[in-house]
């Protein structure tokens, strides 16, 4: 059997009971659902508002649209964000017309607060963090920044469903919060996300965004006791349609009563590969900050030859993963190529040790002794 880097696990029968009761009402579209979603997660992180999309992508795209709306922003202001994402995290900057100016990342894989303060010009107007792997890193330091320097703070949550930093969810410090609930993420959907606004004006605002700008959504339109649907509205602003349905929130809906029995068996996998790689010096773990709770998307490492060593893995049947290659080394940011050294190093050396629900104990021994075979005298 192979052994993945990520599989996903679905609770079904619950899941299609939930589902069964959109077709049964005849709505599976904005609303419904997706409005008890929105409502349930806000229970669980204690964040204020919450706003149920598509995906984290349009999520960050919607941050972005909306900071610079607000603030009246101008095209070529700068962001400074990490080379070490998912491109999402960076391609939305350039939806926008603004250009993604790329600070290191320290021994976390997340933003380096003093490579990011180096990096501020008279155009900065906000940082880009991302928690890799659910990490908090040193977010506070970006938090401190932020306020120093009067820029916002947008968080890429997509790995951060359930991570806690000194015994909170993370999210309510950042201006806009985006969680991704895309396929393999901790709180699987198929594709969808969460954006959680600080402020009631944002939310409003992203709303209507996310449904073309219009000022009321079908399920506000739609009269539950007459019947009657009032087909007026207005369009205040253009919009995209960015919203999520009430088939992706039923999954979320029961994919969330379990997050956190199943992010505490990740934090097992993590603390038995910390025990296990003791006999390999060569691989180095990247540390959780202290007094993270991480959601354990992720458990990375460095190692050398690391595509060799990605190689000598396949022929067991054990698909490691790479989170991620520096996105400088992309054509469309190598204008930064050399501004992220510690980036271009760990870029070659990163690798995620397969960590899922369906992982078991015997299955880290093998991965374990398989890389401890390939790194042998490296
Ligand atoms: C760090 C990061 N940001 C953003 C995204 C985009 O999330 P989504 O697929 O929900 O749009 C991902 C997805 O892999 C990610 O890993």
């Amino acid at each position: 059997m192979a052994i993945n880097v990520f599989v996903p696990k679905f609770h079904t029968d619950e899941i299609l009971e939930e589902i069964r009761e959109c077709l049964d009402r005849g709505w599976t579209g904005l609303g419904f659902k997706t409005v008890e979603f929105e409502s349930r997660w806000k229970k669980y992180t204690g964040l204020p508002f919450a706003h149920f999309l598509n995906s984290n992508t349009s999520g960050l795209h919607l941050a972005i649209h909306l900071l610079k709306l607000q603030n009246g922003w101008k095209d070529g202001d700068e962001i400074i964000t990490t080379p070490i994402t998912f491109v999402s995290t960076n391609h939305v900057i350039l939806y926008e017309r603004l250009k993604p100016v790329f600070a290191d990342v320290d021994k976390y894989m997340c933003i380096d607060p003093d490579d990011a303060e180096r990096k501020i010009t008279q155009k900065t107007r906000a940082i880009m963090f991302v928690g890799i792997g659910g990490n908090t890193g040193q977010y506070e330091k970006i938090i401190e920044l932020c306020r120093k320097k009067k820029l916002k703070l947008i968080l890429d949550a997509a790995h951060m469903s359930g991570t806690l930093y000194k015994g909170k969810h993370v999210g309510s410090e950042a201006d806009v919060a985006v969680f991704s609930f895309q396929a393999v993420k901790n709180l699987p959907t198929g594709d969808s996300g969460m954006i959680c606004c600080k402020e009631e004006e944002s939310d409003r605002l992203v709303r209507q965004l996310s449904w073309m700008g219009i000022s009321k959504d079908t399920y506000q339109r739609f009269n539950k006791n007459e019947g009657s649907y009032k087909w007026h509205y207005d369009i205040p602003n253009v919009g995209f349609k960015y919203h999520g349905n009430s088939i992706m929130a039923s999954i979320g809906l029961v994919q969330l009563k379990y997050l956190d029995e199943e992010n505490a068996y990740r934090n097992r996998l993590a603390e038995n590969y910390i025990k296990l790689l003791e006999v390999i010096p060569q691989v180095n773990i990247v540390p959780v900050a202290p007094e993270c709770v991480s959601s354990r998307h992720l458990f990375q490492v460095l190692v050398p030859e690391r595509d060799k060593v990605m190689q000598f893995f396949y022929a067991y049947q054990i698909y490691p993963g790479v989170h991620y290659i520096s996105n400088t080394e992309y054509p469309m940011y190598s204008y930064a190529r050399g501004t992220c050294p510690n980036a271009e190093k760990y870029s070659k050396e990163l690798m995620s040790l397969p960590l899922h629900l369906n992982i078991t104990e015997d299955d880290q021994q093998k991965v374990v002794e398989v890389l401890a075979e390939a790194v042998k005298g490296r």
